[in-house]
């Protein structure tokens, strides 16, 4: 066995949990985890199944945009198979970030959450999430939720070192990037259950609360149009409503936001 797979079984039979992460691919390098894990999935793999890599050579982010994943990072992607309607899919991203700011917060850290999906610390971006949805007419087959976090690297390239953060920089020391993993998978896991029992809007009323636009005047692009307003509320669906500077509400289900100041 190399020594790859031999990680993989390590951190198997170490997890506390029983569907998420009872198989995990382990890899040094791929084009994306999220890609793997979409093909692992359309072969059938089961609920649960982990894809890590150390490096990606083709990370993906939101909206078309790479996503920079050099060897210091948490890079991996969860393949989910729930039995949900299409409209409720963000409930697994909403995990994701449950999970990971409970995490950090393990580690000592108080993050927030930037709607709809990024963890930041003091504005910084330390991860993002990119959930993939994989349906067919009005059937979910499967969601592949990724998830990437700074971990230990000391310095960033300049065209992201003003907006990223890591874990390391926050800390001062480096961080065991498996005990971590672990303990996302663990949160994330009791979150899914959580919500697969019912428990949506007890789910929402918590991620809302660690949103850190609501109450700020803010930019949102979205569909290619810059609307401007008021971050007013989450609605029960997990979208964001504006009360724009015209006085209208907008709700959007995804987009780019930011702080006007
Ligand atoms: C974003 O904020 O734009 C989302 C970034 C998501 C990055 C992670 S890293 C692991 C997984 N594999 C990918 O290719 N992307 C996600």
């Amino acid at each position: 066995m190399d020594e790859n797979s031999l990680l993989a079984n390590k951190i198997e039979e170490s997890l506390d949990t029983e569907i998420i992460g009872k198989k995990i691919y382990y890899y040094s390098q791929v084009n994306s985890t999220n890609k793997i894990a979409s093909e692992l999935a359309k072969y059938g793999a089961n609920e649960g199944t982990v894809v890590i890599a150390e490096k990606q050579s083709g990370g993906r982010g939101r909206r078309g945009r790479t996503w920079h994943s050099s060897d210091e990072g948490l890079w991996f992607s969860i393949i989910i198979r729930p039995e949900i309607k299409i409209n409720e899919s963000h409930f697994l991203t909403i995990n994701a970030s449950l999970a990971i700011y409970y995490a950090l917060k393990g580690l000592g850290i108080e993050s927030e959450i930037k709607w709809p999906n990024d963890i930041l610390y003091k504005d910084k971006k330390i991860c993002g999430i990119l959930s993939e949805m994989n349906s067919s007419s009005q059937k979910l087959n499967y969601i592949v939720t990724g998830i990437g976090i700074n971990v230990n690297q000391e310095k960033f390239p300049n065209q992201i070192k003003e907006k990223a953060i890591s874990l390391y920089n926050i800390l001062g020391n480096k961080v065991d990037q498996i005990e971590l993993l672990k303990d996302i998978l663990f949160y994330f896991e009791n979150f899914y259950f959580r919500f697969l029992s019912g428990e949506k809007e007890k789910l929402l009323d918590e991620w809302k609360n660690k949103i850190s636009l609501l109450g700020k005047e803010v930019t949102v692009k979205s569909d290619g149009k810059k609307y401007q307003g008021k971050a007013v509320d989450i609605a029960k669906d997990g979208r964001l409503v504006l009360l724009t500077d015209k006085s209208e509400k907008i709700k959007f289900w995804a987009g780019d936001t930011s702080v006007r100041k």
